[in-house]
Formats: structure tokens, C-alpha cells, sequence
């Protein structure tokens, strides 16, 4: 098992959401890439699951996933834009104990310098029990930026989403 800065090892899941991919009229190409990223910042990863677009399917895989208690982060990719069938976001707050409304505001300020695109995504992050849920767009290419802009906090946001982080940066308190 991994260990990040000698804590505990953390453990993520990847879910594709995609009719096409689903349904293997095309390959998955963003799973594999955050699977990729979370096993480099030394995370405990398995497969990406694939699944539809559909919203009861999405809401049921991420309470299997978070319920089952030794998954840290989610990170969902794909579904968040406006086509008719995007409904991550929507499956992710259904799910949702807490918002996490700055993690969605710091990956789309950080896009919006990429990409004027970036306003489209819908995306979310919440926490249900003790796992972080962060949505992320369909393409590899989004998915790499937006990995770029969570990595820095991941590993304190799951200390403190775990409770065992009590204070922030105690240093910088007067
Ligand atoms: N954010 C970044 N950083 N890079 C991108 O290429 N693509 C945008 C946007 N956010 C993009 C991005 C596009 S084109 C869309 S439509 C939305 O994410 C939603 O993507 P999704 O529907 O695949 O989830």
C-alpha cells in the first residue's frame, strides 16, 4: 500500500461518464488518464468504472462507492456540460452531505485561462461521509488541468474530510 507523506495510504476511484464509452462504441480516454495522475500523487487506484449518463446510475455508483468507507476521493469525468444528457453534477448534489463550492471555483477560474469553454462545465465537488466527490469535463486534456489545480490541497482536504486534521496551517493563527 502507498503512503503520501507517511500518513495513512489514500485510495480514489476514477468514474467515466459516457453513453459511447459505456456502450464500447468508444474507448474510455479520460478514466485512464486520471488513474494515471491519482497513482503518480500516490494514490491507491483501481480500474475507471464506465458507466452511462444515467442519473440514477450515477447516483447509485457514487453512494456504493463512498458508503463502502475505505474510498478517500471520486473523481467522476465527463457529463458536466449542457448536452441534454449531462446530469453529474445533478447525480453528485443529489448524493452530497456538503458543497465544496471552491474546489468548482478554483478548477473553473484556473480553465478560464485555458480555455473560454470552461465556463460550460457545470462542475461540483462535494463530501458524502468521509469521501471527497470532484466532478471533472469528459476530455483527457480537461481532466489533466483540472488534476493540476486539486493537487496541491488533496491531501489536506481528505486529512480534514477524515477528521484528522483539526487546524489549518496553525502557524499562520494569531
Ligand atoms: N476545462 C479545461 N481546463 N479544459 C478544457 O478543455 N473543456 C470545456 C469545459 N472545461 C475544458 C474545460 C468544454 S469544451 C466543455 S463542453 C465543458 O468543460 C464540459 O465538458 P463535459 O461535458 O465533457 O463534462
Amino acid at each position: 500500500m502507498s503512503t503520501v507523506r507517511g500518513r495513512r495510504s489514500l485510495s480514489a476511484a476514477v468514474i467515466t461518464l459516457s453513453d459511447k464509452a459505456s456502450a464500447g462504441l468508444r474507448a474510455d480516454a479520460s478514466g485512464p488518464v486520471l488513474k494515471e495522475l491519482l497513482a503518480a500523487a500516490g494514490f491507491t487506484v483501481g480500474e475507471p468504472v464506465v458507466i452511462s449518463d444515467d442519473q440514477a446510475l450515477i447516483e447509485h455508483t457514487l453512494a456504493e462507492l463512498a458508503d463502502r468507507g475505505d474510498v478517500d476521493l471520486i473523481l467522476t469525468t465527463g457529463g458536466t456540460g449542457l448536452a441534454p444528457r449531462d446530469r453529474t453534477p445533478e447525480a453528485t448534489m443529489a448524493m452530497a452531505d456538503r458543497l465544496v463550492p471552491g474546489v468548482a471555483e478554483a478548477m473553473r477560474a484556473a480553465s478560464l485561462s485555458v480555455t473560454p469553454q470552461a465556463m460550460l462545465s457545470r462542475a461540483v465537488a462535494a463530501v458524502r461521509k468521509k469521501t471527497l466527490i470532484i466532478n471533472m469535463p469528459g476530455s483527457p486534456k480537461a481532466c489533466r488541468e483540472h488534476f493540476a489545480v486539486i493537487a496541491p490541497v488533496l491531501d489536506h482536504a481528505i486529512e480534514t474530510v477524515r477528521g484528522e486534521a483539526f487546524e489549518c496551517a496553525p502557524e499562520d493563527r494569531g
